[in-house]
């Protein structure tokens, strides 16, 4: 049997939301292909993704990324172990895409479906690159749907600590750009034009105080306070105000993410999700640790979605024989 033989590839498929993207993985490590469409460009007029064209978007591109990722492999349809999709939480419509998808190719192939958690996929993306995945964890997820801590003990195997009581942190940077009219998606447009702030003020107050055992997030209050100042300082300089909101917005995750790591006695913090890739977050999260204290992220292009993590986590459920039946469904929450 030759090495490539005893290698396990497997075929991950991630629809939940905006990108249409598939991906094949060798051993739950090593990305041969990671192809994503990003439909960012179709929802921009709208500034949020809009499901009905999201789903539509995902149908018509889904055939032609799994003949990609399969052929940028170097690898056939008989080539693979497992396929792996994502099957919550997210759009109804979209996520029935890469499920239906992945059914399809495990009938036709006899090879084991595995049904993927995206919350769980997106706290994977790290161990793609630099290292073993590394349990227990506090994982922290950003994104624009989610803003949560969780407690994660292994491969399927995680409980939630808290969440945001309102908008995710993601949706706030969104809806923060779009009055300012910095464009879609927010969180890259403010997270360069607050490195441009020369004023560094404090216009806001801090989020939620920190009684111990509260790992709830908030984030509309902060949003209206933006709102409320912007109009009544309509010539405030934009690089000084979305300073202030980022700098409120993050410090809010490094202060939940270090206070559940020191309650729960587990130095180790994975953030994930797209929120993830924004440099002053790391910057942040850097400043706070203490010693003994490691806090693990992944490069940005694995931090928003992407199929690489969810056939990376999908091989920890191959080897544990943790397979999905064909006839489940896809949910809209976690
Ligand atoms: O994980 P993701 O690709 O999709 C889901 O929401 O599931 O995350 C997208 C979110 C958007 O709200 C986007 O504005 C935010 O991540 N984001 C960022 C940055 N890059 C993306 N937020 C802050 N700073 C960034 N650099």
């Amino acid at each position: 049997m030759s090495a490539r033989n005893r290698d396990t590839l497997g075929l991950g498929l991630e629809s939940s939301c905006d990108e249409t993207s598939v991906s094949v993985v060798r051993n739950g490590r090593e990305i041969l292909s990671n192809l994503i469409f990003s439909q960012i460009d179709l929802h921009r007029d709208y500034f949020g993704v809009v499901p009905e064209i999201a789903s539509r978007a995902h149908l018509e591109t889904v055939n032609g990324l799994v003949d990609g990722a399969l052929r940028e492999a170097c690898i056939s349809f008989a080539d693979l172990a497992y396929v792996a999709a994502t099957q919550r939480p997210g759009l109804i419509g979209s996520l029935l895409i890469a499920l239906q998808s992945a059914k399809a190719i495990s009938y036709a192939m006899n090879i084991p479906m595995i049904a993927v958690n995206h919350l769980e996929a997106h706290l994977y993306a790290p161990f793609l690159e630099a290292r073993e995945p590394v349990y227990p964890y506090v994982g922290l997820l950003v994104s624009g749907g989610n803003t949560a801590l969780y407690h994660v003990r292994g491969v399927a195997d995680f409980t939630l600590i808290g969440k945001t009581v309102d908008d995710a942190v993601g949706e706030a940077f969104d809806k923060v750009a779009k009055l300012l009219g910095l464009g879609y998606p927010g969180g890259p447009a403010v997270e360069l034009l607050a490195r441009k702030a020369v004023l560094k003020k404090k216009l806001f107050p801090k989020i939620l105080p920190d009684p111990n055992g509260d790992f709830r997030f908030s984030y509309s209050g902060l949003k209206t306070a933006v709102i409320q100042y912007r109009r009544a300082n309509p010539q405030a300089d934009i690089a000084g105000l979305v300073y202030a909101f980022q700098e409120r917005a993050l410090e809010l995750l490094v202060r939940r993410g270090f206070a559940a790591s020191r309650e729960f006695g587990i130095p180790r913090i994975v953030v994930a999700g797209g929120v993830a890739a924004n440099g002053r977050l790391r910057e942040l999260f850097a400043g706070a640790r203490n010693e003994g204290e490691e806090v693990i992220f992944a490069s940005p292009v694995l931090c928003t979605d992407n199929a690489a993590m969810v056939a990376g986590i999908g091989y920890h459920y191959y080897r544990q024989g943790l397979y999905s039946p064909l006839d489940i469904d896809v949910s809209a929450r976690v």
